[in-house]
């Protein structure tokens, strides 16, 4: 399944992150793709209020997994940003989060694609414009 959409300000990608928490329901990892300040944590937000957790999504720059709850499945916020690779993500315990039953976003998804699982989904955000993304789903 693909899907396409297009926003135009942070706030619509918030509110399509949080209606795409619903498709994201059986799923344990969303990937998330895109440049600097493409909207990778403003959709994280979305995703996160829409899963029901109430605590508040900045990216987590200096921790690498942000973990919220709130919702029925605890969501864990990963930015791969300053890592180098799959190595370093399973050296802080990926296969303990991911065996957890959390669900997992993760920012800089490329840096970390070989550890991702089967049930992962991938969303691509492109800069269009100004304040446009293209963001894509993909499951
Ligand atoms: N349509 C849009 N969707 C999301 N953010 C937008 C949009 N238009 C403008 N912006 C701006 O782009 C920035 C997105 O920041 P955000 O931290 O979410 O990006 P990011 O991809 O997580 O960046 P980083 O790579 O630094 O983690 C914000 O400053 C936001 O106001
Ligand atoms: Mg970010």
């Amino acid at each position: 399944m693909k899907e396409t959409y297009l926003t135009s300000s942070e706030r619509e990608t918030e509110s399509l992150g949080e209606r795409m928490a619903a498709r994201l329901a059986g799923i344990s990892v969303a990937a998330l793709y895109g440049e600097l300040g493409a909207g990778k944590t403003a959709l994280t937000r979305g995703i996160a209020r829409g899963l029901g957790c109430r605590d508040s999504v900045s990216s987590p720059t200096y921790t690498v997994v942000n973990e919220y709850r709130g919702g029925a499945r605890r969501v864990c916020h990963f930015d791969m940003y300053r890592l180098s690779g799959a190595d370093e993500l399973y050296d802080i315990g990926w296969e303990d989060y991911l065996a957890s039953g959390c669900r997992c976003v993760v920012e800089w998804g490329q840096i970390a694609e070989a550890a991702f699982p089967p049930d992962t989904a991938y969303i691509r955000i492109t800069k269009t414009g100004e304040n446009m993304r293209e963001i894509t789903l993909e499951c």
